[in-house]
């Protein structure tokens, strides 16, 4: 069993340097299937997440190459299978992309139901719903969803739900259709952009990706030969923003898409965190403990439920009581019970929580209950006085590359360490 063993007491300081977004990076890789040629994909991160689904497309019969750490070329022409392996489906959550991506190109898809983090209830309702309206016919049983469709024909698709999701995977089904779809109620992330405009550079006709309506012209076949570079990862950045914020530190966060993070900056300047913005970086720094503050997750451009975990940390250590309401997952403030064990004073109500903030956490043995939980005690550990292990980091590794790394560069004491199972 790997866990992180971190000396905390640090106050970071330096240049982090971030990488692809992992929410883009999962969907790019299964879009590469409705490509009738081959197409390269840069600036991937190198995390479980991606080199699984890069498994998969081998599965299915794409050709895939990796050109270094970070890059990948995948030829999909030949694929011999429509049916994902279950093993590797039921891995992550992501993997549901399968469904649209082999639904639009090759009329049937047989996908595992997804796996990924226990944040309650993730239905995909709305992708099912989307699919059917387009024509196609969709089965759920013995843990498979079984897809198919004789001609996928464009239609209007109201989403009941904002859903990164379903707008992505309904997107996937839909650029290959005969005719128009229009998409309503569609999540505006710039993750659904990314998937937008990488099909657009391989000859789709998607239209009003980032806004609340996407119109997609069906076209004849996607064309290859062409790179493209997954845009920066927006919750990445903002861990490492959140990390200067909690560590009374100065980091220059570099590689990033300023205006993605918008929210996370008005935040923490109400905060009393200093945050300057440049071309396509952001330092954050301060020398006090934060302000208290009230946040609520909302779908893009609002607070996103990816930076709730870090931000609690920053809250458990502010000036004054704070509330956070999660408005996108029912469960996702399992790793409060985590920081109170170092000592926060955090209420876990459910679909809020309430920060009484301290001054001091404390190093103790805590556990990674999903990806940015896992994120979130690190930046905990980092604070604390003492020495903190956190297990379960197969969480963290689904979802940031070198993140052990990239925290000791900025001055963190952090140890990746295997420790023999007891049992
Ligand atoms: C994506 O999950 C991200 N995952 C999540 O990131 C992120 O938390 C979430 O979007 C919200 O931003 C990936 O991109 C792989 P949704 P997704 O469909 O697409 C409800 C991380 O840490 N809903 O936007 O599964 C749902 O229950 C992960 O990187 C339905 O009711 O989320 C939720 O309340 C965790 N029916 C809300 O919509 C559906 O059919 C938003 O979910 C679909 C969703």
């Amino acid at each position: 069993m790997e866990k992180l063993v971190i000396k905390g007491g640090t106050r970071l300081e330096g240049n982090v340097v971030i990488g692809g977004a992992k929410n883009a990076a999962v969907a790019l890789l299964p879009a590469t299937l409705l490509v009738d040629g081959i197409c390269t994909i840069s600036n991937l991160p190198y995390i479980s997440d991606v080199k699984i689904s890069c498994k998969i497309l081998e599965e299915l019969g794409a050709k895939v190459t990796w050109n270094g750490k970070n890059e990948v070329t995948i030829d999909a022409r030949n694929i011999s299978s429509s049916q994902a392996p279950i093993d590797m489906t039921s891995k992550f959550r992501a993997s549901y992309y399968l469904i649209g991506a082999l639904l639009g190109r090759c009329h049937h898809a047989i996908v595992g139901l997804p796996g990924g983090c226990n944040l309650g209830a993730r239905p995909i309702d709305q992708h099912i719903k989307g699919f059917e309206a387009l024509g196609a016919t969709v089965e759920i049983c013995e843990g498979k969803i079984n897809a198919h469709a004789k001609d996928l024909i464009g239609t209007s698709i109201y989403l009941d739900k904002v859903s990164v999701g379903a707008t992505i995977n309904v997107m996937l089904a839909s650029v290959l259709a005969k005719g128009t779809t229009i998409i309503e109620n569609v999540a505006k992330e710039p993750h659904v952009v990314d998937v937008a405009n990488f099909l657009n550079s391989m000859g789709a006709d998607i239209r009003g990706a980032g806004t609340d309506l996407i119109k997609i012209n069906g076209v004849e076949r996607l064309n290859g030969n062409t790179t493209y570079s997954v845009v920066p990862d927006q919750i990445e950045a903002g861990t490492f923003m959140l990390a200067a914020a909690a560590t009374k530190g100065n980091i220059l966060i570099k590689n990033c898409i300023p205006e993605h993070l918008d929210c996370l900056t008005a935040k923490l300047i109400e905060m009393g965190v200093n945050v300057e913005t440049f071309n396509d970086s952001i330092r954050v720094y301060t020398d006090k403990r934060p302000n208290k503050a009230n946040i609520t997750t909302m779908p893009y451009p609002g607070y996103p439920t990816d930076l709730q975990p870090q931000i609690g940390v920053a809250l458990s250590l502010a000036d004054g009581t704070s509330i956070i309401n999660e408005g996108i997952w029912e469960s996702r403030f399992q790793y409060t019970a985590e920081l109170n064990k170092m000592g926060a004073h955090i209420i876990d109500q459910g679909r809020s929580a309430i920060f009484q903030g301290i001054t001091d956490l404390y190093g103790a043995p805590v556990a990674a209950t999903d990806l940015r939980a896992g994120a979130a005690l690190i930046i905990a550990g980092i604070v604390a006085h003492g020495e903190t292990s956190i297990t379960n980091i197969y969480h963290i590794d689904r979802g940031y590359e070198n993140i052990e790394d990239k925290f000791r560069s900025l001055g963190a004491n952090i140890q990746r360490v295997i420790e023999e199972d007891i049992f």
